[in-house]
């Protein structure tokens, strides 16, 4: 079984990105299961509040991402770059730094997105390239998904409707869970 985690980028109840990962959840190939896990309950990052101990909300996020085979991060787009609830998030479960390694080190990483505008997230994911080549996360190049004009994909209670889109992340789904479980083998080699 070939186990991926989910991650949205956004807190919002009607989200575009969370309603992605969840149409994502669905269309997994068998042998392979995508768990969606929420930023919600992090906390802002803070030096003195990881002096006292990574809050518990940190450490079950950062537990699950070591123990899966894949990451997506589903990232909203503002202000041309990524949101801040989603990098702090991120920023939280690389600390300490001695567990990066553990956490992201040759972790399969897909990026998608969705947003109302026309240019699908292009920015905010390209923003995350440099942050996800410093955690030494095992990033996936080959497909791209970027959801332009969401409104009129989902309906009104989050489904995903257009039928070129539910290819287009089937296919997305497909190619980064072979890529996941290829590595997982090639990782139990080594
Ligand atoms: C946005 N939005 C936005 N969209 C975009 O395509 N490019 C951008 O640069 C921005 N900038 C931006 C800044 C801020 C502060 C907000 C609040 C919003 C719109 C954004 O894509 C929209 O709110 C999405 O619906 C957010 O994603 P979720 O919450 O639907 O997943």
């Amino acid at each position: 079984m070939t186990k991926l985690i989910g991650i949205s980028g956004s807190l919002r109840r009607a989200s575009f990105n969370t309603a992605l990962l969840r149409a994502a959840a669905e269309l997994m190939p068998e042998g392979s299961e995508l768990a969606i896990k929420t930023i919600d309950g992090i906390p802002l990052y803070n030096a003195d509040v990881e002096a006292r101990g990574i809050p518990e909300s940190v450490t079950a996020l950062k537990d699950a991402v070591a123990v899966a085979d894949g990451l997506i991060l589903s990232t909203p787009e503002y202000n041309y770059s990524m949101p801040g609830v989603l990098k702090n998030a991120i920023d939280w479960l690389s600390r300490p730094d001695a567990d990066i390694k553990r956490v992201f080190g040759g972790k399969p990483l897909a990026l998608m997105g969705a947003t109302p505008g026309g240019f699908g997230t292009i920015l905010s994911q390209a923003a995350w390239l440099p942050v996800l080549r410093t955690l030494g996360t095992k990033l996936w190049c080959e497909g791209r998904l970027l959801i332009s004009r969401a409104p009129s994909i989902f309906d009104a209670d989050g489904k995903l409707t257009n039928q070129t889109v539910i290819d287009q992340l089937q296919r997305f789904v497909q190619q980064f869970t072979e890529f996941a479980r290829t590595s997982q083998r090639n990782s139990s080699q080594i």
